[in-house]
C-alpha cells in the first residue's frame, strides 16, 4: 500500500484529484469506480473544475458507484444518485448514460443486484475510490461480510445508521438497508484509491493498514491488492 499523509482535508482532496485526473488523462474511457459521502466531496469539485478548465473530460469515461440505499431514488435528496449528479455528474460532460448506480427503488431487489453484478462483470474499473467506515466498511460492506461476496442487500449495522444519521433529518429517516457492490467486485479494480480524513477513521485506518487480515475490518482485505494508494489527512493517520 502506498500511503501518502496530507495536512489536511483540502490537500487530501487535492492529491486524490490528482490520481483521477493522470488516469483520465492516460485513458480517457477508463471505468471509474466512484464513492460517496463526505469524504470524497473535495476531489469531485476539484475534478469538475479541471474538467470547467479543459485539462481533463469524461466524455468518454464510465462510471460505477459502490453502492444506494433501498427505497430512495433520484428525487430523493439523500439518495447516492442524486448526491453523484449534485456533486459531479451535474458538473461535468459525462453521459448519464455511461453512469451507473443499483437502483434502490428496484421492485426486486435480488434481480436488481444480479443486474448490477453482471454489469460490474463486463467493466471492471481502472480505478475505485473508496471512503471508509468508521467501523472499517467500504461500499456498505459491513464487518463480517464475506471476502467473496458479489452484489448484495445489506442490512446497515447501528454504527453505520448512525454515522449517516447526520446527514438526514432524523436518524428514523435513515434506510436500514442498502444495495452494495461486494467486496470481490471491489477488488477486481486495478487500481484502489481510499480516503480517510478525521479522527474517527483512524481505528479503521491502522485495521485497514497494520491490522490483521480480517472479515472483522472489510477494509483489512484491501492489503491483499497489488495497486492501493490510501490518502489521509493527519488526524486519520494519528495511529499509524
Ligand atoms: C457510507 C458509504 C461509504 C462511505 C462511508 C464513509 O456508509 N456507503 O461508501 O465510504 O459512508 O462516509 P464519509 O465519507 O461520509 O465518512
Amino acid at each position: 500500500m502506498q500511503i501518502i499523509v496530507c495536512e489536511n482535508y483540502d490537500q487530501m482532496s487535492f492529491q486524490g484529484a490528482e490520481i483521477i485526473k493522470s488516469i483520465l488523462l492516460h485513458n480517457p474511457s477508463a471505468v471509474l469506480g466512484l464513492a460517496t459521502g463526505s469524504t470524497p466531496i473535495g476531489m469531485y469539485g476539484l475534478l469538475a473544475e479541471a474538467c470547467a478548465r479543459g485539462e481533463i473530460s469524461f466524455a468518454a469515461a464510465r462510471t460505477v458507484n459502490l453502492d444506494e440505499y433501498v427505497g430512495l431514488g433520484e428525487k430523493d435528496s439523500q439518495s447516492y444518485v442524486h448526491f453523484m449528479r449534485e456533486n459531479l455528474f451535474d458538473k461535468v460532460d459525462v453521459p448519464m448514460a455511461n453512469t451507473h448506480l443499483p437502483n434502490g427503488k428496484a421492485a426486486d431487489l435480488a434481480a436488481e443486484c444480479a443486474r448490477y453484478s453482471a454489469l460490474l462483470a463486463t467493466m471492471p474499473q481502472d480505478v475505485q475510490v473508496l471512503g471508509l467506515g468508521s467501523n472499517g466498511h467500504i461500499g456498505f460492506n459491513e464487518p463480517g461480510t464475506p471476502f467473496d461476496s458479489t452484489t448484495y442487500v445489506v442490512r446497515l449495522t447501528e454504527n453505520t445508521i448512525r454515522d449517516n444519521s447526520r446527514l438526514f433529518e432524523k436518524i428514523e429517516d435513515v434506510p436500514v438497508r442498502a444495495v452494495t457492490m461486494g467486496i470481490s467486485e471491489i477488488m477486481r479494480a486495478k487500481r484502489i484509491l481510499v480516503m480517510a480524513s478525521g479522527k474517527n477513521k483512524a481505528k479503521a485506518v491502522f485495521g485497514m493498514v497494520k491490522g490483521k487480515i480480517t472479515e472483522d475490518c472489510p477494509a483489512s482485505v484491501l492489503q491483499r491488492h497489488a495497486d492501493v494508494t490510501v490518502v489521509l489527512d493527519k488526524d486519520a493517520a494519528s495511529l499509524l
